[in-house]
């Protein structure tokens, strides 16, 4: 198995991903408010671009039971129904609908891997559920989504995490970026909190009123599925 890590979504290019099982991560809060909704029953949910394309994809689709959702600079999106606060997923709120989702990074690292063999949801709620998903697999790109075009600490030791994870532990060969989150990864990995205090997406949220967020995000196997992604749609 060949394993890369892509450090943010700013650096993804086709050749990377074309062909290959993709896992796309946002630890905070993208992915891990997907795992959290499609766990709660939600239909799916369509990762867009821009606040605009969201509005434009609600007029498009004409579903019934459509929710808009989302975040800029952290915050809720005026006159969406859903911020990025995993804790507003709950079942009374997103059962059955289609959430469209709009966030700075995560929303766009998906639409950049849509020439993926498969493309996978992942954060540390599901890291061993796709650990194994990944078990078969011959060409793995994890591709963190990062802050504002830089990479994020929290998404590196989520994708080293999974790597650590994987029930193969032989013929799996990583490029050097992966090897250096694998060793960082494993010089703290024995808490989790600590190894992520510094990381400055982490402390923004913490500053900005969200750290239950944060906490609820940090859980490790809360969840036991894997949203998949296909044809713009994660389910
Ligand atoms: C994102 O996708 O950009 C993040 O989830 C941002 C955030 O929630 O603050």
């Amino acid at each position: 198995m060949h394993i890369d890590i892509i450090p943010y979504e700013g650096v993804v290019v086709p050749g990377k991903v074309e062909g290959k099982t993709v896992v796309v991560i946002d630890v905070l809060r993208a992915t891990s408010v997907m795992i959290r909704g499609i766990g709660n029953g939600a239909r799916c949910f369509i990762p867009v671009t821009s606040v605009e394309e969201a509005r434009e994809k609600a007029k498009e689709i004409n579903r019934k039971n459509v929710l808009l959702a989302g975040e800029r600079d952290t915050r809720p999106v005026s006159g969406f129904d859903l911020g990025n606060s995993p804790q507003d997923y709950t079942a009374e709120k997103v059962s059955g609908k289609t959430v469209i989702m709009t966030t700075t990074n995560g929303t766009k690292a998906l639409n950049k891997v849509k020439m993926a063999k498969e493309i996978f949801i992942g954060a540390f709620l599901n890291a061993s559920a796709v650990a194994k998903k990944l078990e078969n697999s011959e060409d793995v790109v994890l591709v963190c989504s990062g802050t504002n075009n830089t990479f994020s600490l929290d998404d590196g030791m989520c994708a080293a995490m999974i790597v650590d994870l994987l029930p193969v532990k032989t013929r799996i060969k990583l490029t050097d970026f992966a090897i250096s989150m694998l060793k960082a990864y494993r010089s703290g990995k024995q808490n989790l909190h600590q190894l992520l205090e510094d990381c400055y997406h982490l402390n923004l949220l913490i500053d900005r009123g969200f750290e239950a967020d944060v906490n609820y995000c940090l859980q490790v196997d809360k969840y036991d599925i894997v949203p998949r992604m296909q044809a713009g749609e994660i389910s």
